[in-house]
C-alpha cells in the first residue's frame, strides 16, 4: 500500500528515517508503483559531481502506473473533467478507460508521423483535454514533451522549439482566454519560419478561427485520431530516461530547459501528492495552474492521475464571464481540494466579497498556495472566505527545479502558520548560508536556502548544458543545490521563504529573468540599454519597472514606455509587460560594469541614503539624478 503519513507522530519518524536511511524510506515509498523490473540501485552518485540517480536499473512506463494500473478497479472512475471558458459551452468528462483510449490513439498517432523514443515533441495548447492527453501520449512512447505555456509569445516558442530540438509541434487553431481571441496557430506558424527541426504539425480543432495550413507540414488531429487504435504498447523506459523538458527563466541569458527523468520524477510526483493533499478515494482535486508550468505538470497531470484522483481543469481565466466564476466552478463540480496561487488570491480579495456571497462552496475539504509567498492577509482571506474556516491551507513551497513540492505542511498532520511554507518533506534537508558562505544555526536569520542532499524529483540537468546547470545550482555553495530564494526559519523550525535572492522576478508567481527581459527591451531602435528591477505591488506579488537609456534625450516618454510594453509582449508574451518605463540619462554601474539594480530598487522605493555598499560604484552623480528624478514623478505602480 501507499506511504501515506497519517499522525505527526508518523511524520516525525519518517522523516528520521527518510533522513538515516533514504534508501529504505524512498524503496518503500516506489514500491507502491508498478515496475517492468525493479531497480538495482535505489540512489548513486551526488552533489560533488553533480551526477545524482534515482532508481538506476529500473525499468517502467509512467502512463502504465497513471492509468493502466487503475483500469482494473477504477476504470469507470472519472479521471478529467473539463470546464470550457464559455459557461454556455458543454464541458467533456473522461472516465479512466476513456482517457486510457485516448491517450492509445494519441500515442499511435505520434508513431504514425515519425515520433518514437527520444524524439522531443513541443506542446503548444490551450487548457483542454487534448493538451493533457498529448503530454501522457509522449510519454506512453517515451518521447520528450515539452510544453509551452499558450500565453508566450511567437518568440518565446520559437527559442523553446529551436534549443530543445523538437520534431513535432501539438498546437491548436485558436482558443479564447476570457472574452480575447488568441490566434494559436497563426503564433506558431510565426514561430516556425525560423525552426527547421520541426518536420509536423498537429493542429487541435478547437476554435473555428481561419487559418492556414502548410501541406506536407500541418494535419489535422481530428482527422487522423479517429482511425488510430485505442490500444497501444506502452514504451519500456529506463529510470533516468528523459520524461520532460520545461523551460524557466534564470537571473541570466535565456530560459534554460530543465530537464526531469521518468523513476524519481514519478515517485516524487506521487508521494508528494498522496501526502501533502492527503488525498482521499474519489476527490476532486483543482490546479489551477496551467500545463504549462511545473504546478501543471505535477499537480494537474502526473500526481494525481497516479493517485487515480480526479482532475479538473478549467480552460478560461479567473474572472471571466464574472468574478465568480471559479466559485460556481467549485460549486458545480463540488471540488474538494482547491490549489491555488497568491496572486489569484489576492485579486479576488480586491474585487470585494460580494462576488462569492452567493457561493457554497461546502464541498472544499482543503486548500493550497503555491508559486510565491502568500502574505497574511491573503491566507486569512483564502481561510475564512473560500474555506469558511474548515479548510486547512496547505502553502507549498517548491520550484521547477524541485519536480515537485519539497517545503510544506500535510494537510491536517503537520502544524500550519500563516505565511509559512511549514516543515520540509521526506527526504527534503533545507540548509540556510549567510552570503559569506556560512551555515545559519540560529532561529530567524535570513539566509539562502539550499539543499543539503538530493531527492528522487530533482531536476537532473539542463537540456544541452550540463556546464550551465552546476554553474547555476551547485557553485554558489559548494556541495549544496542552491534555490536562489532568501528564507527564515523559526524556533519550531517552520520555514518562511522571503522572495528570490538573484535577479529572478515573480509576476503573479510567474517566473522572468531581468536579463530576458533587458534583451527584449534593448531591441527598440531608440533604446542604449536598459534595466528591470522588480517592485512589491499589492495583487500580483512584485511587479516590473523599466528603466531606459535612449539615444536622444528628447524622447515622446508616453510613446516609448507604450512601445517597450508592446515589444515585450511581442517577444516574450503578455505576462512579461513592464508596468512603468523610466527614461534616465544612465545606469548605475560597478566599476566591471555590471548595472547595479539592487540600487535602482532601493530608489524605487524612496530610499536615498543607505544604498549598500555602493563603494564599487562607477557613476554615484547617477544614483542622485534618478533619485530626484523619482522625487519629482514618483512612480505609479500600485
Ligand atoms: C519559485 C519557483 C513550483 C511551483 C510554481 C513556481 C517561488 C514557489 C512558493 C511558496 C514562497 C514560493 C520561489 C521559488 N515560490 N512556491 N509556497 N512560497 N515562494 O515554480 O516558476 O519554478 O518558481 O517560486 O521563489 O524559487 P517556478
Amino acid at each position: 500500500m501507499a506511504l501515506r503519513i497519517t499522525s505527526l507522530r508518523e511524520y516525525d519518524q519518517q522523516y528520521q528515517r527518510s533522513i538515516e536511511e533514504p534508501e529504505a524510506f524512498w524503496s518503500e515509498v516506489a514500491s507502491d508503483f508498478h515496475w517492468q523490473q525493479k531497480w538495482d540501485r535505489v540512489f548513486s552518485g551526488g552533489f560533488e559531481h553533480v551526477d545524482f540517480k534515482w532508481f538506476e536499473g529500473a525499468r517502467l512506463n509512467i502512463t502504465e502506473n497513471c492509468l493502466d494500473r487503475h483500469l482494473k478497479s477504477h476504470a469507470s472512475r472519472t479521471a478529467l473533467i473539463w470546464e470550457p471558458n464559455d459557461p454556455k459551452e458543454n464541458g467533456r468528462t473522461l472516465t479512466y478507460r476513456q482517457l486510457y483510449e485516448e491517450v492509445c490513439r494519441c500515442s499511435n498517432l505520434l508513431r504514425l508521423l515519425g515520433i518514437g523514443k527520444g524524439d522531443t515533441v513541443c506542446i503548444y495548447l490551450p487548457m483542454i483535454p487534448e493538451l493533457v492527453v498529448s503530454v501522457l501520449a509522449c510519454a506512453r512512447i517515451g518521447a520528450v514533451h515539452s510544453v509551452v505555456f499558450g500565453g508566450f509569445s511567437a518568440g518565446s516558442l520559437a527559442d523553446r522549439i529551436r534549443d530543445s530540438q523538437a520534431k513535432l509541434l501539438i498546437t491548436a487553431d485558436g482558443y479564447y482566454r476570457g472574452s480575447k481571441p488568441v490566434n494559436l496557430k497563426s503564433m506558431a506558424d510565426e514561430a516556425l519560419r525560423n525552426c527547421p527541426s520541426v518536420k509536423h504539425v498537429l493542429v487541435v480543432n478547437r476554435s473555428q478561427f481561419p487559418i492556414s495550413i502548410v501541406p506536407g507540414r500541418d494535419s489535422y488531429w481530428d482527422q487522423l485520431i479517429a482511425k488510430c487504435s485505442p490500444n497501444c504498447e506502452p514504451e519500456s523506459m529506463e529510470a533516468e530516461d528523459p520524461l520532460f523538458i520545461l523551460y524557466t527563466s534564470g537571473s541570466t541569458g535565456k530560459p534554460k530547459g530543465l530537464l526531469h527523468t521518468t523513476a524519481g520524477y514519478m515517485v516524487y510526483a506521487g508521494f508528494t501528492f498522496l501526502n501533502v493533499f492527503q488525498y482521499r478515494e474519489n476527490e476532486i482535486f483543482w490546479c489551477t495552474a496551467d500545463v504549462g508550468w511545473i504546478t501543471g505538470h505535477t499537480y494537474v497531470v502526473y500526481g494525481p492521475l497516479l493517485n487515480a484522483a480526479t482532475i479538473l481543469i478549467y480552460e478560461g481565466v479567473p474572472h471571466h464571464p464574472s468574478w465568480s466564476r471559479w466559485w460556481d466552478i467549485i460549486d458545480k463540480y463540488r471540488v474538494n481540494i482547491f490549489y491555488t496561487a497568491p496572486t489569484a488570491i489576492r485579486s479576488f480579495e480586491a474585487q470585494g466579497d460580494q462576488h462569492l456571497a452567493h457561493a457554497n462552496l461546502s464541498s472544499l475539504r482543503l486548500l493550497g498556495s503555491v508559486g510565491e509567498p502568500i502574505n497574511e492577509e491573503a491566507w486569512h482571506w483564502f481561510f475564512q472566505k473560500v474555506g469558511k474556516g474548515n479548510c486547512p491551507i496547505v502553502d507549498t513551497w517548491w520550484q521547477t527545479e524541485t519536480g515537485g513540492i519539497a517545503i510544506s505542511t500535510l494537510a491536517g498532520i503537520t502544524p500550519q502558520k500563516p505565511a509559512h511554507a511549514g516543515w520540509p518533506l521526506p527526504g527534503i534537508v533545507p540548509v540556510l548560508f549567510d552570503d559569506n558562505g556560512r551555515m545559519i544555526t540560529q532561529a530567524g536569520v535570513e539566509g539562502n536556502l539550499c539543499l543539503a542532499r538530493s531527492w528522487p524529483g530533482q531536476a537532473r540537468t539542463i537540456y544541452g548544458d550540463h556546464q550551465r546547470f552546476i554553474q547555476t545550482y551547485f557553485s554558489r555553495f559548494p556541495g549544496y543545490y542552491f534555490t536562489g530564494d532568501g528564507c527564515r526559519r523559526t524556533e519550531q523550525g517552520f520555514y518562511r521563504i522571503t522572495g528570490r535572492v538573484d535577479d529572478v522576478i515573480k509576476v503573479s508567481g510567474h517566473r522572468l529573468g531581468t536579463a530576458e527581459l533587458e534583451n527584449a527591451i534593448n531591441q527598440h531602435p531608440e533604446v542604449v540599454e536598459s534595466a528591470v528591477v522588480n517592485i512589491p505591488h499589492a495583487v500580483t506579488g512584485e511587479a516590473i519597472v523599466a528603466f531606459v537609456v535612449t539615444r536622444s534625450l528628447e524622447v515622446d516618454v508616453q510613446r516609448l514606455e507604450q512601445e517597450v510594453i508592446d515589444l515585450v509582449t511581442r517577444s516574450i508574451g503578455p505576462i512579461a509587460k513592464p508596468k512603468q518605463v523610466i527614461v534616465v540619462t544612465g545606469l548605475p554601474k560597478t566599476r566591471s560594469g555590471k548595472i547595479m539594480r539592487r540600487i535602482l530598487r532601493k530608489l524605487l522605493q524612496g530610499e536615498t541614503s543607505n544604498l549598500g555598499d555602493s563603494s564599487t560604484l562607477l557613476n554615484p552623480e547617477i544614483v542622485t539624478e534618478i533619485a530626484e528624478q523619482l522625487e519629482q514623478n514618483p512612480v505609479r505602480v500600485n
